[in-house]
């Protein structure tokens, strides 16, 4: 764990609102908090450098240090009940799915109170599966199969304590073909197996064990009956009543937290620390792929040992945005005796009462799917830079204690496919330098976007900052009243409504520019029922770093088909002009000043710019064009009349062409020559509404804004955008 860290409640507040900080001091005495303004978060000593505005005479406080730990792994928690009661005899069996062999215990459902050492636990082990039940006296009573569960594969486990046979039996079974297990013991008369604690389904926590399981979970139940043969016992049809203390189904409720008991007594659970639902379970034929239309279908949990979700840290103070307070991004410091941490936030206008014309939209939603994005790259040479720049000096390679990012893959191989910003968040933070970049600063996502603010600073361009959290929020009414809207380098995840809010400003004449790459790309699911959390199916296609398992494209949170927005029906072409066309390395490139520059429609972008080569230089890769690189395509939604100004060239090897603009190694979706479709599209378009679409097709772009102070040929566009934006309002 980081000495000094914490997280906030949420991430944007207007003037009257409180936020609340949650923090986990390890120092001795106390920490302090102070307020900071954050205009430029980039440490690279060749740019502009650090602008971090001191408002500690705004808001100062000391607090005692407290440690506040965060446990991973997920499982249900049931709580103690008198009907749930199990002195025997009991039955417990569940279909399982494994996909991690156990290098120790995995438990599978478990009630078990260390102190006295009573309860049962049913399971997975290196060798098999075992059993566990509490005696008086001595210590736990265990047996075990001696075969290992087939990963990848359903079987029904179970454990069966019978007092009038007086044997306990451990067994399993592939839900299809044979291979049958059980083993048995002699059942003590001292044996306890009712216990003062919880029932959890897929963990056994104790003191000193956190035992949690890694795979599906389907159809857990309890009898108070010694099942003859276990292996037959299903939910569904439901067992006879009179035996059954609690059966829990899966398929019920999948949209939410709760977990569904279906036996005579309602003994329902609660999910901790989000494992994944929707997802295919032991009766899945593949008949439906959405779990909507076919529930029984998709009745597993998948489980991981290192799920998190909200780290439920109590709060430490809370900040009370003041009136005066501008708009922008900002900072609650942290330090205690030679630590540090910095916790940014935004603050929004008043509501209802925009301060600027220009409105900034923070693309939290993709800093969130960043969230601890642990790439592997923290070498020597990287943390060398890091120490030389005075750069942040945690990551997430380092520090896998604050869960990873849906950019990572659970230790079992699944990919991650939820993010909760209910955490710390290393990667959300100023001077985090994401990448060793050979030509600059290697800034992404919030310090990255910075770039942009520092330059409206400088420009004394007033400005009002949202994030993609308050439009998801508000919708378009939200954007309306401004002149023009700025996102930032990379708005790449959104949900639904803020599409539909982006779509409804510019239908309404609303001007927006698009200062990223790649963005409008991923459909996100978000739901009021889990809080801080968004979830990503990385379905069918695109540039992705794990793939959604067939059947599991269909989002748990809201049920809806997810993966890119392109495959939705919205292309990223239709909201920002220009859509993903080309990826690379963090290098940058440079335009070229095309034919559209002339055209008397859009001459006056390049107004006073008298090169051809436009951002050849730049904190970001080194250049405006590059990392990532969208074009425009009509045949995608680029709206119609739609002018390119320039076009980037000059990629290095490392570029290629997006998969699904694939369509064998030499064919294109377009018909073009794949080299063809290495750019980015510097463009213009004018809609009938009234509204206009300024893009850049680049995730470097904002990092070239500062070059030679501000004076430059991409900062002159900007400006020529922005000024002409603001005054045809
Ligand atoms: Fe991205």
């Amino acid at each position: 764990m980081i000495p000094l860290t914490g997280y906030s409640d949420r991430l944007s507040a207007a003037p009257g609102e409180r936020i609340a900080f949650k923090i986990s001091s390890a120092a001795a005495g106390p920490y302090h908090a102070r307020l900071a303004r954050v205009i430029h978060a980039d440490p690279n000593p060749a740019g502009p450098g650090l602008k971090i505005e001191d408002l500690a005479h705004r808001f100062t406080i000391e607090r005692p240090s407290r440690v506040q730990p965060l446990a991973q792994g997920s499982y249900v928690c049931v709580d103690p009940a008198t009907a749930l009661r199990t002195p025997g005899p009991l039955t417990v069996a569940a279909l399982v799915w494994p996909t991690l062999a156990p290098r120790r215990e995995q438990c599978v459902v478990s009630r078990w109170d260390d102190t006295v050492h009573a309860g049962w636990a049913l399971s997975l082990a290196p060798g098999g599966v075992t059993a566990r039940v509490g005696t008086s006296g001595g210590g736990p009573l265990t047996v075990a199969t001696d075969r290992a569960l087939a990963l990848r594969q359903w079987h029904r486990i179970w454990l069966v304590a019978d007092p009038a046979t007086g044997a306990l039996r451990v067994g399993h079974a592939p839900l299809t073909g044979g291979g049958r297990e059980e083993a048995s013991a002699p059942l003590p008369p001292a044996v306890r197996l009712d216990a003062p604690a919880p029932l959890l389904i897929g963990a056994r926590l104790t003191p000193d064990a956190r035992e949690h399981y890694n795979g599906k979970i389907e159809d857990p139940v309890l009898l108070a009956a010694a099942a003859s043969a276990p292996e037959t016992l299903v939910l569904d049809p439901l067992l006879p009543p009179t035996d059954l203390i609690a059966g829990w189904d899966f398929s019920r409720g999948i949209d939410g937290l709760d977990v569904a008991d279906v036996g005579p007594h309602r003994l329902g659970g609660r999910l901790v620390n989000l494992p994944t639902r929707a997802v295919t379970g032991a009766r899945w034929t593949g008949r439906e792929m959405c779990w909507r239309h076919a529930p029984r279908e998709y009745a597993a949990i998948h489980f991981h040992d290192d799920d998190v979700y909200d780290a439920g840290w109590a709060t430490d103070f809370e900040f009370t945005v003041p009136d005066d307070l501008p708009s922008g991004a900002y900072l609650m410091r942290l330090s205690a005796e030679g630590h540090a941490d910095d916790l940014p936030f935004y603050v929004r206008p008043p509501r209802g009462r925009p301060r600027a014309d220009v409105l900034f939209i923070a693309s939290t939603y993709t800093y969130q799917a960043y969230a601890n994005h642990a790439r592997g790259s923290t070498d020597a040479a990287y943390r060398e830079r890091v120490a030389a720049w005075g750069a942040y000096p945690h990551n997430p390679d380092d520090h896998p204690d604050y869960g990873r990012s849906t950019y990572n893959r659970h230790r079992d191989g699944s990919g991650i496919c939820y993010s909760s910003r209910l955490r710390p968040v290393l990667t959300f933070r100023p001077r985090y330098l994401t990448f060793l970049d050979a030509r600059g600063s290697g800034l992404r996502h919030f310090s990255a976007d910075t770039h942009l603010l520092d330059w409206l600073e400088v420009h004394r361009i007033p400005y009002d900052v949202v994030t993609d959290e308050d439009v998801d929020g508000e919708g378009a009414a939200l954007l309306a009243p401004y002149a023009t809207v700025l996102t930032g380098s990379h708005p790449e995840y959104h949900t639904a409504r803020t599409l539909d809010a982006h779509a409804g400003y510019l239908d309404g004449g609303g001007k927006l520019v698009y200062l990223g790459g790649n963005g409008f790309y991923w459909r996100i699911a978000t739901s009021a029922a889990v809080p801080g959390v968004i979830e990503v199916r990385r379905a069918e296609g695109g540039i992705r770093t794990w793939d959604a398992q067939t059947g599991e494209y269909h989002h748990a949170l809201d049920g809806a088909y997810g993966g890119l927005w392109r495959r939705n029906g919205r292309p990223p072409q239709r909201i920002g002009a220009v859509g993903f066309s080309a990826q690379g390395l963090f290098e940058g490139s440079y335009y070229r000043r095309g034919p559209g520059a002339d055209d008397p429609r859009a001459a006056w972008i390049l107004d006073g710019v008298k090169d051809t080569v436009i951002g050849d230089f730049g904190l970001s890769g080194g250049g405006a064009a590059g990392f990532e690189l969208d074009r425009a395509d009509p045949a995608l939604g680029t709206p119609a009349g739609a002018i390119v100004v320039a076009s980037s060239e000059g990629h290095g090897p490392s570029f290629i062409v997006v998969p699904e603009e694939l369509l064998s190694h030499v064919a294109t979706v377009t018909g073009e020559k794949p080299a063809r479709l290495l750019r980015a599209d510097m463009t213009y378009a004018e809609l009938p509404g009234g509204g206009a679409v300024f893009a850049v097709g680049s995730i470097t772009f904002c990092g070239s804004l500062s070059h030679n102070r501000y004076d430059n040929n991409v900062s002159r566009i900007l400006r020529n955008v922005l000024d002409r934006f603001r005054a045809r309002r």
